[in-house]
């Protein structure tokens, strides 16, 4: 027989093999989003100063899953919306919240004293711990979770703009996922359920 006649079927058959390979391959070993989302480069070290005066670090909060949310005590509607909501959200989730935990870090530390933040806070969940820093330190936070935040001059004073993005981290102070105070409060539960279960 003519090889040449060979070549195709055998091409055939080990592109077919290579195929079967790879598709079992996905299938026996898929890069689950929990694999994935451990790589995202989000989250890191930072040295701020929390609502009770005290040195706090990202170590604080390492052994448990925790919220990290960016703001300030004079915004007019989103930081009090956010807080408000992750407070009815961390009611709702019950005895899954006791190992939740969440950190409210303010880009306005020229205004967000420890004294102010805890003053304000008052008024949310008591495990929403505020911190403040340097506007060194605020920068560093911030470019470690990839956030945006400006200084906009307004009639005899200022406001801030900022990311109202909501991180999910986990015990390893990984990224997990993110939510906001736009999405339903029935996603945004769920989330924080499986942040609790898996992270
Ligand atoms: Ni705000």
């Amino acid at each position: 027989m003519n090889p040449k006649r060979l070549l195709i079927p055998f091409l055939v058959f080990t592109t077919g093999l290579l195929v079967l390979v790879v598709t079992a391959g996905l299938l026996l070993f898929p890069s689950g989003s929990q694999q994935s989302a451990g790589k995202v480069p989000i989250g890191g070290p930072f040295t701020l100063t929390s609502h009770a005066g005290k040195p706090f670090t990202e170590e604080n909060l390492m052994g448990r899953p925790f919220v990290v949310f960016f703001g300030f005590t004079h915004c007019p509607e989103v930081c009090p919306t956010t807080l408000y909501d992750l407070t009815q959200d961390m009611a709702a989730l019950g005895k899954d919240a006791e190992k939740l935990q969440a950190a409210f870090i303010t880009v306005d530390p020229e205004r967000d004293t420890p004294e102010l933040m805890k003053t304000y806070l008052s008024s949310f969940d008591p495990r929403i711990v505020g911190l403040t820093g340097t506007e060194e330190e605020i920068a560093a936070a911030a470019r470690a979770y990839k956030i945006y935040y400006r200084k906009v001059p307004t009639d005899g004073g200022y406001t801030m703009d900022h990311s109202a993005t909501l991180f999910l981290m986990d015990s390893k102070g990984e990224f997990y996922g993110t939510s906001n105070f736009q999405e339903p409060e029935e996603t945004r539960r769920a989330k924080l359920r499986q942040l609790v279960k898996n992270g």
